[in-house]
């Protein structure tokens, strides 16, 4: 498998990446997943574009405009033959000895980046997962894609341990976002999510999401709700740049709807799939 790193495309055997990289000591850095459909990258723009905020947002500037990003991420689909996949894409603020403060003099930024096969969800599209609520215990900064994803971890950890594809997070009372995805209910016809603020990440398919339903005509409201109306949904569903546009049928052991993938969600993800590439 061919890797970039530091400006190089390298066998994944020939990396030479420092044990004292940010990355290990602090998960001091940000980070993208990008798909590949059919050989061609899918949001990419939107994706680095993210990526170069997110930087903003740690004070770190990445040593790439969006469109090398770009060029690098089309390498690597190329070089390793990838039909259907993702580029997973990290940059850390460098490699030095470990202090909490920023590096100085300042070092590079460390760019680290695969492509790598990953065929569609296409059962758990169709069938639909279940889903356990976890409390958010994340920090207020959760609009950055960052590397540190510990209590993401932990909350997948024990969603998984429950039989379950994904923790929901509650904070305050408040359902914010899964543990790596966006969350959506669909009640009366209008769909619901949580609006894009600090405490969310806003996920690229969710924006795409939201652009579907109104170039469909379906009526959604960027407003917060609890995990008790929640359960009284007609529909659910979770949106990620792996999962695409995945139902949720059961949260907490509770059914949502009918307990099966609901035909909002359905009309979303058919919409979805014409727009790929
Ligand atoms: N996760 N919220 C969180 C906390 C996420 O980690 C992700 C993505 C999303 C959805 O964002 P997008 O639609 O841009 O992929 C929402 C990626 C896929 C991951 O960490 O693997």
């Amino acid at each position: 498998m061919i890797y970039f790193i530091d400006g190089k495309f390298t066998d994944k055997d020939q990396l030479n990446i420092s044990v004292d990289d940010r990355g290990y000591y602090f998960g001091d850095g940000v980070y993208e997943v990008v798909k590949v459909y059919n050989g061609e990258l899918y949001t990419a723009e939107e994706h680095f574009e993210r990526l170069l905020q997110s930087a903003a947002k740690i004070k770190m500037t990445i040593p790439y405009s969006q469109q090398q990003l770009i060029e690098i991420a089309k390498e690597l689909v190329e070089r390793n033959k990838i039909d259907t996949g993702h580029i997973y894409l990290q940059v850390t603020r460098g490699a030095s000895l470990r202090i909490h403060q920023f590096p100085d003099p300042s070092v590079l930024p460390v760019v680290t980046a695969y492509a790598i096969p990953n065929e569609r969800p296409l059962k758990n599209m169709a069938e639909g997962v279940s889903a356990k609520f976890v409390e958010d215990v994340r920090w207020l900064r959760c609009d950055i894609k960052s590397l540190n994803l510990l209590a993401n971890v932990l909350a997948k950890q024990e969603a998984f341990e429950d039989g379950c594809a994904e923790a929901i997070f509650v904070r305050d009372g408040f359902v914010m976002e899964g543990s790596s995805s966006n969350m959506f209910g669909v009640k009366d016809g209008v769909v619901y999510t949580h609006p894009a603020t600090n405490l969310i990440l806003n996920g690229i398919t969710r924006q795409v999401i939201l652009k579907l339903c109104s170039e469909i005509g379906i009526q959604v409201k960027e407003t917060a709700f609890t995990p008790e109306d929640a359960l009284k949904m007609d529909e659910f569903f979770m949106t990620s740049t792996t999962a695409e546009v995945t139902p949720v049928i059961l949260i907490d052991g509770n059914q949502i709807g009918s307990g099966q993938p609901g035909e909002i969600t359905k009309k979303l993800q058919e919409a979805f799939s014409r727009q790929m590439p």
